[in-house]
């Protein structure tokens, strides 16, 4: 193991089998020995600096029906909303002035011209009210055109994950009308349209293996993606996709520690990418999972900054932590937590990834 993980560091690349050894890890000793130096490689490569992103989840309602999802189509148990411009931009201003360099709309996938145009205009209004402020997309598959048009608008990033890139196991958690191929064409189709790139998986999904999880970190490496955001799969009351034993205590410690496996990995292999931790860990340990992400190689979290009034029905999977905290609050709780584990948050800068600066640098040169 050591010698594995010195190679790792040192940039020479492991095989896939050595890859999915180190995801598997679980004992104490040798997690804190990838950790460690997951976070020498991100201090070398990133920096030690926090990048916080202003998440506006701006609806739900969605026209998918993914079998893991709280808010997909077929949950009539839900109330739907969408939030009106106004109160997109005013979530907007409560990240300008928090200092968070950057905001992410996130909301259902919808194709529809009224949705495409609310987050158009979205767009173009932060991107006027907002000039320094960075904006990533979370909106689904969308089609060339539409990509193009809100990148015009003055949209950034985007953020699109596969879920899963076995092929077997993606249509295993999806309905018939999700295709594996039409995914990875909308993330050609983003980098195309000149978006700075995210994607990711879910951890710890029902028959998922180390081997699985370790293709996907060969997938991001293989796409050139700038940004990854993952987390653990976690159960949702309403959807209909279900582990083959009952939940335990014991099952979600280990899908956290397969969370921030992956983190620490993915940081050694891929070295210059902006990694979120992310909700999902928080969910499975509210005091600390996110800083724990941080610990294991990941840069970027994504504070929520809309109104609490929606929080309880944008609700992706059980136990979603924030319901009641104000962006106040949560801003306050994030600063003591990250200053406890020794980050830095970066406030007032896009911290914009550094692997999509550097493909820049290639392009304008070559
Ligand atoms: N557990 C974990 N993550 C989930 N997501 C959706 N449902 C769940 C769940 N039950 C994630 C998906 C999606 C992102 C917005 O939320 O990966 O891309």
């Amino acid at each position: 193991m050591r010698d594995l993980l010195a190679r790792a560091e040192a940039g020479e690349g492991i095989s896939l089998e050595e890859t999915a050894s180190l995801v598997a890890r679980e004992d104490e000793a040798a997690c804190r020995a990838l950790y460690e130096a997951a976070c020498r490689v991100k201090l070398r490569y990133v920096g030690n600096d926090v990048y916080l992103r202003g998440l506006i989840e701006y609806s739900n309602i969605c026209a998918r029906n993914c079998l893991y999802c709280g808010i997909r189509r077929g949950n009539g148990r839900i109330r739907r909303f969408e939030l009106g411009l106004d109160e997109i931009l005013g979530a907007a201003a409560l990240a300008e002035e928090y200092g968070y360099g950057s905001v992410v709309l996130q909301g259902g996938e919808r194709r529809d011209g009224r949705a495409v145009e609310l987050v158009d205009e979205a767009v173009r209004g932060i991107r006027k009210a907002f000039p320094g402020l960075g904006i990533t997309l979370s909106c689904g598959e969308q089609s060339h055109d539409v990509y193009r048009r809100w990148r015009e608008s003055g949209a950034d990033r985007y953020l699109l994950r596969i879920e899963s890139s076995s092929r077997e196991l993606f249509r295993r958690i999806h309905p018939a009308d999700s295709d594996f191929d039409e995914r990875l064409a909308a993330l050609k189709d983003l980098r195309a349209a000149g978006f700075q790139v995210g994607s990711g998986v879910m951890i710890g999904l029902p028959r998922q293996t180390a081997a699985d999880l370790a293709r996907d970190i060969f997938f991001f490496r293989d796409l050139d993606l700038d940004m990854i955001g993952m987390g653990p799969w976690l159960p949702q009351h309403d959807a209909p996709l279900r582990d083959d034993t009952p939940e335990t205590p014991e099952k979600a410690a280990r899908r956290f520690r397969l969370g921030l496996n992956m983190i620490a990995v993915t940081r050694l292999l891929l070295r210059d990418v902006n990694i979120a931790s992310t909700t999902a860990l928080q969910t499975l340990r509210p005091a600390d999972g996110r800083e724990m992400g941080l610990l294991a190689g990941a840069n970027v979290i994504m504070p929520n900054v809309g109104a609490v009034e929606h929080r309880a029905d944008y609700q992706l999977y059980d136990g979603k932590p924030d319901l009641d905290e104000n962006a106040a609050a949560i801003r306050a709780a994030l600063e003591r937590s990250i200053a406890r584990i020794g980050g830095h948050i970066a406030y007032r800068t896009q911290g914009t990834p550094r692997h999509y600066l550097a493909r820049l640098n290639r392009l304008s040169e070559g």
